[in-house]
């Protein structure tokens, strides 16, 4: 992060309303107690276009909303090939948004700024890198995913510091 214009993240999931918000929200107040909020800009969206335009699931925005967050600047939007020209990186939620959001790289470089969100979670199994999608489960789904994020999050803020 040494150039001087902001570094860039996004945040992809399937559905833009329950866990790439999540993360959106969590990583933007973490900036913003960092001093890092002119450092750094966050969006998010959806590889499925299904809820473009509508707040968050209000499960995810009552979680967040618990937990101290702001859930109501929330609008979902779909992920698209611009996102590669408007990112530094890309920080997806699963294999199946990874593999939705390598098949619109413009370029196989474009591809390189494509991780794991997880990649960061100092509590992960390498070998299981993915947010659970919460969104047909129950209420403890949406606290776990929240858990999830924040701890990321944590560690994503020290690693954005660092590359500062
Ligand atoms: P998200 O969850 O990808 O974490 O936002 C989902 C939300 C909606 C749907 C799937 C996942 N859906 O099929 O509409």
């Amino acid at each position: 992060m040494t150039q001087s214009e902001p570094y860039r993240v996004t945040f992809v999931c399937l559905g833009n309303i329950c866990r790439s918000p999540t993360a959106h929200v969590v990583l933007e107040a973490r900036l913003a107690d960092a001093g890092l909020a002119d450092r750094v800009t966050v969006t998010s969206s959806g590889t499925g276009g299904w809820h473009t335009g509508e707040p968050m699931d209000p499960r995810t925005a009552s979680t967040l909303r618990g937990s101290g967050y702001d859930p109501t600047r929330h609008v979902a939007r779909t992920f698209s090939i611009d996102d590669y020209a408007e990112s530094d990186l890309i920080l997806v939620m699963d294999h199946s948004n990874e593999a939705d959001v390598l098949e619109l790289a413009p370029s196989v470089e474009e591809q390189q700024k494509v991780r794991m969100f997880r990649e960061f979670d100092p509590e992960a199994d390498p070998d299981d890198l993915e947010v659970p999608d919460p969104w047909f489960g129950d209420s403890d789904g949406f606290t776990q995913v929240l858990a999830m994020v924040e701890r990321t999050c944590d560690a994503l803020v020290e690693h954005l510091r660092q590359a500062e």
